[in-house]
């Protein structure tokens, strides 16, 4: 029967509850507060009660089920609260996290390796500025006062006027010059290095590229050098079965001058879109060191000879790896980044 002591002994158990387990607390719900709890049960029979200690008991039941709902809460975050705290740190069963490992980009493995096979031919490696004077560009490496290639469309110029207007290097010919003034004789350079030009963007041009350039200079350096030097070159870079043809040319700082095309190494001289039905595929221009280069830098062009050759990095990796668009090599897409992550 409801009463004053019933009452206050649920409100003492109330306070004693114990549960280790949600299950637990689940059940001291059911059994308080279910739809035939205890508490409930005196909620019946409260309309039993008389009319004159309906009010006192009414505010004792409300505050015995406020009591036990709050009781149950306490116990639930309790709960919760042992569970975080006896978790441990981190499930050691967890897969763990990718670490993404960046690899070399194509650019730099093709100009490590260029590197390291002129290196193996006693050549070391030169740098020069990327900022650079009409000077060292073209008019020391003979490019008459009108040549094109000093033209607006080609080059950025960074201050234009003046006897020698500073530009951004169109070529790494202007590391030979650089290494001709200061270096002791012979010289035997490979210079690698980033050019600019000012030509609109496509599959085959980028106004931002890669060369390296050559230079070997000594006393009776000879054509026949000079071929050898770059057939060693394509068949450590192509393949030993590797055959280089060479076509007369033309550059203001050569005489004779060569380009120079290697046998395509893809369909074997038998005709593929690569090399276009042709079976060479062109890879660098080369030539004998103008003796007009040579005086400019101070050099005597009747004790001295040399050669000099530049190619185009993003070029010979194209070669390599039959990339069709130069525009990859720049776009920094990680599907075509990551062809590389094996070449070592
Ligand atoms: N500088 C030339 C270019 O940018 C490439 C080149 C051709 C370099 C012949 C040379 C050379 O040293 O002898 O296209």
């Amino acid at each position: 029967m409801i009463s004053q002591e019933t009452i206050e002994q649920m409100m003492q158990s109330l306070k004693e509850m114990k549960a280790a387990k949600e299950q637990e607390i689940e059940e001291q719900r059911v059994k308080w507060l279910g739809k035939k709890g205890e508490i409930t049960r005196l909620f019946e029979e409260f309309r039993t009660v008389s009319p004159e200690l309906k009010k006192e008991y009414g505010q004792k039941l409300n505050a015995l089920k406020v009591a036990a709902q709050q009781r149950i809460d306490a116990m639930r975050e309790e709960l919760s609260q042992i569970i975080e705290a006896t978790k441990p740190a981190s499930d050691l069963t967890m897969p763990g996290d990718v670490m993404e490992l960046g690899s070399r980009h194509p650019i730099s493995i093709t100009r490590e390796e260029i590197i390291s096979i002129f290196r193996k031919f006693g050549y070391s490696v030169a740098e020069g500025p990327e900022i650079e004077d009409d000077w060292h560009v073209f008019s020391a490496l003979n490019f008459p006062p009108e040549h094109p290639a000093r033209d607006m469309q080609d080059t950025f110029f960074v201050s234009p006027g003046g006897d020698n207007p500073i530009l951004l290097r169109t070529h790494t010919s202007s590391v030979q010059v650089r290494t001709m003034e200061r270096s002791d004789l012979p010289i035997r350079v490979i210079c690698p290095g980033r050019v600019f030009r000012n030509e609109a963007i496509s599959a085959r041009a980028h106004c931002i590229f890669h060369q390296v350039e050559g230079l070997y200079i000594d006393k009776n350096v000879s054509f026949a050098d000079l071929k050898q030097a770059i057939l060693l070159f394509a068949r450590e870079m192509f393949g030993p079965d590797t055959q280089i043809r060479m076509r007369p040319s033309y550059f203001p700082f050569t005489e004779p001058s060569a380009e120079v095309d290697v046998s395509c190494n893809i369909c074997h001289g038998k005709g593929c879109n690569i090399c276009k039905g042709t079976g060479w595929l062109e890879i660098l221009g080369c030539g004998m060191v103008d003796p007009n280069v040579l005086r400019a830098s101070g050099i005597d062009p009747e004790v001295y000879s040399g050669f000099a050759f530049g190619m185009g990095i993003e070029r010979i990796a194209m070669l390599k790896w039959q990339v069709k668009d130069l525009r990859h090599y720049f776009e920094n897409d990680l599907r075509f980044l990551r062809e590389f992550e094996t070449v070592v």
